[in-house]
């Protein structure tokens, strides 16, 4: 026996177990979570799912699956792994499944973390049925008998169904009990915006409206709805997939105020005071201030890509956008008049997920055009990048996949004239620390397990952002009011987008 099996593990039970989420995500993240020894405590790992499937065929299903050099760390984890199948909407399943983790538990008393990666639209029912199965029960969560909930992303699909899961699964749990899933605060780059403002005295005295000119925000992919995506992403579309939690989270921590301690409530504290603080547009502004547009055939990493309409299983005459950019506005101190710019596209022309802050202007130009020089010179020095006359200093926060930090500023160019050129300041992740940045579920895992809700999203911040893109989706559903415009697949979104982003240094056009 080795000192862990010493103390009774933490019973793992994913809902959804066979799902791709399981295969692809969250077992990955447990096996490399259990060869490094962490949390501390064994893990067991209960996939549950409506197939009937033995042990064998579970875990030859995971393995088949499996990144190559994980391979012994799942194989060292697959004696602790087990399949039940169940009917998370039947009482008289999971009540049998109850007995099964209680059976599989053995006599001591085990934590219990039920991981709910089903459906949406199961989420609310399937609470209810494991509270009144006796799969979880309310209790004190500092018990080694723990009981905790986590529940996948979308949580609602509006501010009335946000609340109303909320509601029902306040009925049967406590909130610490609850984790709802936002992958993107297990990603190290998106905790370091923390770090960058809190760790550093250098940035407060100018993370604020008289030193900061605009904020953007750019979720990029290259990918198009996955195969077998269509019937969730149609019903659901940019804004709602990727905008209403990632681009809101990654706003909150770069505008939120500093939070007296990072634990769980200091912190939601503070964000859910940046999310209620975002002013919910009215039609006329959505129309101003908002583009949405869909992805047409194109080329993305050199192959043709079909268009948006013609995937696999998108119903005919569907409006959802797959692009969404917006300029959002924060009414409290801090920000007033700072324009936020949003912006999230499918099949974009490369994968870029960052935060550019711009700082404001110099008020006087003191270097300017060197004297003498020819306008077809000056423009081509310009277009060039060795010329800048005034810039703003930028600083941008690579989430991935290029992850690192760059603060750009201008230097005297070397020779006898005053003539300053653009430079940049960079730190660079993998080249820093030799590694690659973990596995986001890896780190939400462990904090789950631990009892840490620190990067789980509370019931009023999911309820605040809802608010905010409520008043989008109103405008929006108007006839006419924002039309549907397109972009070809492989580009950086529909040209209408840009007049939105005037002030952005470089503009949109410097990412191609
Ligand atoms: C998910 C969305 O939440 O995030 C997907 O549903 C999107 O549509 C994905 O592709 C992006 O995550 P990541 O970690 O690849 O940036």
């Amino acid at each position: 026996m080795t000192p862990r099996d010493t103390v009774p593990p933490v019973q793992i039970v994913i809902f959804g177990g066979s799902g791709d989420l399981a295969r692809r995500k969250l077992v990955p993240a447990l096996a490399r979570l259990a060869s490094a020894g962490r949390p501390g405590r064994a893990l067991q790992v209960v996939g549950v799912g409506r197939r009937a499937m033995d042990d064998d065929a579970f875990r030859a299903d995971l393995r088949a699956s499996m990144p190559a050099g994980l391979a012994p760390a799942f194989d060292a984890l697959v004696p602790r792994i087990h399949y039940r199948g169940a009917d998370v909407e039947s009482i008289a399943s999971l009540e049998a499944l109850r007995r099964e983790l209680d059976a599989l538990a053995g006599e001591r008393p085990v934590g219990r973390l039920c991981y709910l990666a089903l459906r949406p639209g199961l989420f609310g029912a399937a609470v209810a049925l494991l509270r009144a199965s006796g799969i979880v029960h309310r209790h004190d969560h500092e018990g080694a008998a723990f009981r905790r909930v986590v529940i996948e992303k979308p949580f609602g699909h509006d501010l009335a169904s946000a609340r109303s899961l909320n509601d029902a699964v306040h009925q049967v749990l406590d909130e610490h009990q609850v984790f709802r899933i936002d992958h993107y605060l297990g990603k190290e780059t998106v905790q370091n915006l923390l770090g960058l403002r809190f760790h550093n005295a250098i940035f407060e005295p100018v993370w604020n409206r008289h030193h900061v000119e605009l904020v953007q925000v750019t979720v990029a992919e290259t990918i198009g709805v996955e195969r077998g995506r269509a019937g969730y992403y149609d019903g659901t579309g940019a804004l709602r997939d990727v905008v209403q939690n990632h681009v809101l989270q990654i706003l909150a921590l770069v505008a939120l105020e500093p939070p007296v301690a990072i634990d769980a409530d200091a912190l939601r504290n503070q964000k859910v005071e940046v999310l209620r603080a975002l002013r919910p547009p009215d039609p006329d502004e959505v129309a101003r201030h908002s583009v949405r547009a869909r992805y047409g055939a194109g080329v993305v990493d050199g192959a043709r890509v079909r268009g948006y309409a013609d995937e696999d299983g998108v119903p005919d005459g569907s409006s959802t956008e797959t692009y969404v950019a917006v300029r959002a506005e924060i009414d409290n101190w801090r920000w007033q008049g700072v324009p936020f710019l949003l912006r999230h596209g499918k099949r974009m022309a490369r994968r870029v997920t960052e935060v550019k802050v711009q700082f404001r202007m110099p008020p006087v130009q003191l270097f300017n055009r060197p004297e003498g020089m020819s306008d077809a010179e000056l423009q081509r020095q310009l277009r060039g990048g060795t010329l800048c006359l005034v810039r703003p200093n930028v600083l941008t926060i690579g989430i991935q996949p290029d992850e690192g930090i760059e603060l750009s500023f201008g230097v005297k160019r070397p020779g006898p004239e005053m003539v300053m050129a653009p430079a940049s300041l960079g730190f660079d992740y993998r080249e820093h620390f030799g590694v690659a940045p973990a596995d986001a579920y890896e780190r939400l895992l462990q904090d789950a397990i631990a009892g840490d809700a620190s990067l789980f999203l509370r019931a009023d911040e999911i309820e605040a952002s809802w608010r905010y893109c409520d008043a989008i989706l109103a405008a929006w559903r108007e006839p006419g009011r924002v039309p549907l415009s397109d972009y070809p697949a492989g580009s950086w979104g529909p040209a209408g987008a840009d007049a939105l982003f005037y002030g952005c240094e470089g503009g949109w056009a410097n990412r191609a």
